[in-house]
Formats: structure tokens, C-alpha cells, sequence
């Protein structure tokens, strides 16, 4: 079911905790073989006050360089906020088949100082010109290959006015300094992943149909070794287009317009006055109380935070700890089953759709859906007024932050699905996104995802299209924690149960090994993750209640920072199940 590149199991992560002025400086040999046995989890302890002023600041992404790059930008002097601009554009380069500059993303940034949580939507858009034609073919059956292939996939990026606005508003280096370490990988090189090679590999097909995506992922005619130096000269270039000139060195100028003919060359649709009129938006996260705990999550155009917040308002007066494992289980998917309902039904660009958010986020809408829950006996989603939905696929990243001074961002970012469109855009260097599969493009069709959107998610040019990515922080009296995770319709659950976990004491290491459970409406059964401790007899007994389970391969790739302030204790973690990351928590002068 899901993608083996980056899910694969591994071994749990060895945990420590070091005190503060102890270094844990993990260092990787690039070599795969190497690579293949590390999974890392750092811990560190302030000496310092508690809630005053703290010595270290905690990083987890998706890939070692990236996390490096964040604390480069860090001893520089930089924020949190910097630190998510390296980390971000690193991953552009050293994980192209995740998120990237062509691409878009969804970020909560605390502010410490003012205590202020925000909200940074740069998630892609529609372009003008935008046709249903386009995703049709001949007979009128849904066109899969324009969907999510080649430049007709691609939305307006949104990563590089997101990352500008940031530094901007929110950062304290200049974006042409947090942009260095990523120049650096894209102009020097690096050792890519196993889970690069992969994925270059199996999009061949796609790739090699376009000249610039084959010299950007076949350099000698044949894909990137583990082994060897792998360069991305191109995207470089615009990194440093964007040094000098911000937002405007890709949405005008130039790199502009070397991707509008690239584009429009291969079939697409995109014009110049797309690109111009790109803006990342800010906007209020959603935020709700959860036994004691502040919750603070991602709004519209994501639905995984109205998701989130309806399964914790069905769950909020239910005593989970008193039950048995299989009556615990039977309340976490029966209020997965019904927020993912409304996630399809009415969902989508908060500019273009009227919402009823203030019914999806009441707790007396949630009193209801409660009711429904019949007690030892699965609801069939067919009872439930219904939209289908069918598995996800595995790309997208997020990475958490926290700095010394307690600013904190929590990132997800996309391309869509592996590689995105597999479109590099001329001599741009950038990997174009497949975003517009997201859009409910073709009525009553699935996407990649098997979400079935209604009008609320129709692709109407300028319009954004739905997301499932849920960056969210979770704060207590005493502890907070950064989580975030990619995985399409899974990022939901995921974050949903790391949400529990963590309120249950967990820390990041456990959080992210933590085995997983998804509901998601239709196909109307559970998966549990293949090697979860959920005793056999629990098993049959939802099987009793009338669950289908499914014993599903891994999925998700979570990074989590806690920062347990009662403790003076920060740890972040990396999802065992993906090699490449690092979580480290280290002190910065
Ligand atoms: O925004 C979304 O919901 C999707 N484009 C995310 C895709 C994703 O997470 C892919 N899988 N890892």
C-alpha cells in the first residue's frame, strides 16, 4: 500500500539525554551502507532557568544536510525562522522528490517574544487558464498522465514567496544568508539518498521525456549513484537569483520567464502574470483545548487541523486510559471515520468557499457526532452520507523547529507525489510540482490520495488547492512539542496520534517510533502498522465489533521536537523509518 523508498522499518532510535554543554555531534557517513544502519534521536538538557533563556535549540527534518544546514544558519545568528529557510531550501536540493522551490508549503511560526502563533499559507495555486479539458480524454474519462505528469500538473509554486515573506516579517538574517547552505549543496554537490536514487529511478519514464528534467536526474546519461556527487547547477543559479533579488528573482525576471516557456513549450498553461501574481498569505491558525493542552494547528487551505480538531472534540470527554486497548481503538477510528467525512465534503481555499468552520470546530457538532458512535460496534461508512477515498502515496516532508529563545516552526512541504510533475522547468533547475491533482479536477474522480472533493475544492484559476498537511504545535503548562508528518490523507491520523501520545508523556523519540493507526472514511477499514504490539486478541475483538483490519506496510515520515520545560529537557527525533533523517538537539552560542 505504501511506498517502501523511505517507509522502510527500522530499528528503534538509541535515546539519550546529554546535558546541555555536551555537543552530540552525530556525524553520517554518506555511504548507503552506512546510512542504512543510523536512525537518530538526540536529547539534551538546559542548564539554564526554566522558561527563561535556554542554551540549545532542537532540529528534526527528513535529511541529515538539512538539519545541518538549519544549525549553520543558527550559530550565525539566526532564528528559528532562518533556520527553517536553510532547512527548506537544503531539502529542495538534497530531497527532490519530496518538497522543493517548485513546490509549496504550510507552516505555524511561534514568535516568542510576543507569544504570537501564526500561520504562513504558500501553498500553490491554480493558473489563470485552468480547464477541466485538459484532465480529460477524448472518451471524457479522467486523463491520470496530465493529471499528474508533466506541466499541466504543476500549480503556481508557492515555497519562494513563503520563504521570502518569511525572512522578512519573521526572520533576522537577511534570506541571501539563509540561502547559502543550500547554494552550497546545489553548486558542490552531495551524496544523494538511497530514497533519491529510488525514486529517480522508478520515475525514469517520466523524467526522460522532458530535456531538462534528463540532465538535471540522468548528469552522465544514467541516474545518480548513492556512491557518487550528485549537483543541481540550475537550481543554484535561482537560489542566487532569489539572494539578490528575494521573492521577485523567481516570480519575475529571468528564472521567470525561462519557466513559462519551458512550460508552455511542453503543453502547459502557465503566464508570466501568474507567476507575478503569486502571494504567500498569512493567516490565524486553528486553535483548540485538549485535556489541558493547547492545540494549534494548520487552517483552511489544509483540512487536516478542522480533521484534527473534530476527532479531538468527539474524543474531549471520553475517558480513553479506563478502557480496554480494543475500546480505545474502536473511539480513535470511529472519530477518524467522522471527521474524515467532512474533510471531502466541505473543504477548500478559504478565499474562494464559504466554509462552516464554526460548526466543523464546535464541540456541540462534536457532542453529536459522538452519539452516533455506537458502543462496541463498528459504524459501517456506509451508514454515513459518504464521499470515497482510497490510499495514499508517500512524498512531501516536514521538519520542527525550536530555538534557544523558544520560537518555534513546524513546516510541511510538497511537491505532491514522488518527484511531482517529474518536469524540471528549462534551465531553471526547478522540479516543477503535480499540486493540481489535488484539486478535485475531474467531478466525482479521485486523486492520487483517493480524496473525492466536491465544488468546495473545483480548480478555478488563482484558486489553492486542498491540503492534508497538518503542522502543528501542542502546548502544556510544562511541555510543548513541534510535530508534523507527510503521507497525503495519513498525515491526519499521524498527527492526530502523535498529538495523543505526546499528551500522554511521550517524548519525541517515542512519538515518532510510536506504531500507527489510520481511518479515513472510505475504503471503510482499518489499517494498523505492520509490527505494532496490539495484542492478537484485540485484534479480534475489533474484528468482533466489525472493523476490517488491514495490516498495512509503514507509512509516514515524522519529525518531532519536544521541549519539556519542567525538565529543562529538549528531544528531537527522526522517523525510525526513514534513514536519512536527523534529529539533534545542540547548543548554540
Ligand atoms: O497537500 C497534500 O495534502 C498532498 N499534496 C500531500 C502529499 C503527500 O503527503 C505525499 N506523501 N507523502
Amino acid at each position: 500500500m505504501f511506498d517502501q523508498d523511505t517507509l522502510q522499518s527500522r530499528a528503534k532510535p538509541a535515546c539519550r539525554a546529554m546535558p546541555d554543554h555536551h555537543y552530540l555531534r552525530w556525524y553520517r557517513p554518506m555511504l548507503a551502507a552506512a546510512i542504512a544502519t543510523f536512525s537518530v534521536l538526540a536529547y539534551a538538557q538546559d542548564d539554564t532557568p526554566p522558561r527563561t533563556t535556554t542554551t540549545t535549540a532542537a532540529i528534526a527534518s527528513a535529511n541529515v544536510l538539512a538539519t545541518e544546514a538549519g544549525f549553520e544558519t543558527l550559530a550565525q545568528g539566526g532564528n528559528a525562522v532562518d533556520a527553517a529557510i536553510a532547512v527548506a531550501t537544503s531539502l529542495s536540493v538534497v530531497q527532490p522528490e519530496a518538497s522543493g522551490l517548485g513546490g509549496g508549503f504550510l507552516a505555524l511560526i511561534h514568535d516568542a517574544a510576543t507569544g504570537k502563533d501564526t500561520f504562513i499559507d504558500s501553498r500553490e495555486m491554480a493558473p489563470q487558464a485552468v480547464s477541466e479539458a485538459d484532465y480529460l480524454n477524448a472518451d471524457g474519462t479522467p486523463n491520470r498522465d496530465t493529471s499528474l505528469n508533466g506541466p499541466l500538473a504543476a500549480g503556481i509554486p508557492g515555497m519562494p514567496a513563503g520563504l521570502a515573506y518569511m525572512a522578512e516579517k519573521y526572520g533576522k538574517l537577511p534570506l541571501a544568508v539563509s540561502l547559502r547552505p543550500a547554494i552550497r549543496l546545489a553548486d558542490e554537490g552531495f551524496h544523494p539518498s538511497g530514497a533519491l536514487v529510488r525514486s529517480i529511478t522508478r520515475k525514469e519514464e517520466v523524467l526522460r521525456r522532458y530535456p531538462a528534467s534528463t540532465s538535471k536526474f540522468f548528469p552522465d546519461g544514467k541516474a545518480p549513484q548513492e556512491t557518487g556527487i550528485f549537483r543541481d547547477p540550475g537550481q543554484g543559479a535561482t537560489l542566487k537569483a532569489m539572494a539578490e533579488r528575494g521573492a521577485d528573482g523567481f516570480y519575475k525576471g529571468p528564472v521567470a520567464k525561462e519557466m513559462v516557456k519551458a512550460v508552455k513549450a511542453a503543453g502547459g498553461t502557465w503566464t508570466l502574470a501568474d507567476l507575478a501574481s503569486y502571494q504567500a498569505k498569512e493567516r490565524a491558525p486553528i486553535e483548540l483545548d485538549y485535556a489541558g493542552y493547547k492545540i494549534v494547528t494548520a487552517p483552511p487551505p489544509s483540512s487536516g487541523g478542522v480533521a484534527v480538531a473534530e476527532m479531538l472534540n468527539i474524543l474531549a470527554p471520553i475517558d480513553l486510559k479506563s478502557m480496554d486497548e480494543a475500546h480505545r481503538i474502536h473511539y480513535l477510528v470511529e472519530a477518524m471515520r467522522r471527521a474524515f467525512r467532512d474533510h471531502n465534503e466541505y473543504l477548500g481555499d478559504p478565499d474562494f468557499v464559504k466554509m462552516p468552520l464554526n460548526m466543523l470546530l464546535s464541540p456541540y457538532y462534536a457532542d453529536g457526532l459522538r452519539q452516533s458512535i455506537l458502543p462496541g460496534q463498528a459504524t459501517k461508512s456506509a451508514w454515513l452520507p459518504s464521499v470515497a477515498v482510497k490510499d495514499p502515496g508517500m512524498h512531501t516532508t516536514h521538519f520542527s523547529i525550536i530555538d534557544k529563545d523558544g520560537n518555534m516552526v513546524s513546516m510541511t512541504a510538497t511537491v505532491n507525489t514522488t518527484l511531482g510533475s517529474g518536469f524540471v522547468a528549462g534551465s531553471s533547475g526547478v522540479l516543477l510540482n503535480n499540486e493540481m491533482d489535488d484539486f478535485a479536477l475531474v467531478a466525482g474522480q479521485p486523486n492520487a490520495f483517493g480524496l473525492i472533493g466536491g465544488s468546495a475544492n473545483a480548480a478555478v484559476g488563482g484558486k489553492r488547492m486542498l491540503s492534508s498537511m497538518t503542522p502543528s504545535f501542542v502546548v502544556g503548562k510544562d511541555r510543548l512539542a513541534v510535530i508534523g508528518s507527510p503521507g497525503g490523507s495519513t498525515i491526519i491520523t499521524q498527527v492526530f496520534g502523535a498529538i495523543l501520545a505526546f499528551i500522554d508523556g511521550k517524548d519525541a523519540g517515542q512519538i515518532t517510533a510510536q506504531k500507527r493507526i489510520h481511518h479515513q472514511f472510505m475504503p471503510d477499514r482499518v489499517d494498523i502498522e505492520k509490527g505494532s504490539d496490539i495484542p492478537a486478541d484485540v485484534l479480534a475483538k475489533l474484528e468482533e465489533m466489525g472493523y476490517e483490519i488491514n495490516d498495512a506496510d509503514s507509512w509516514g515520515n515524522m519529525n518531532v521536537v519536544v521541549w519539556d520545560r519542567a525538565r529543562n529537557l529538549k528531544t528531537a527525533a527522526s522517523d525510525p523509518r526513514n534513514p536519512n533523517g536527523l534529529g539533534k538537539v545542540e547548543a548554540v552560542h
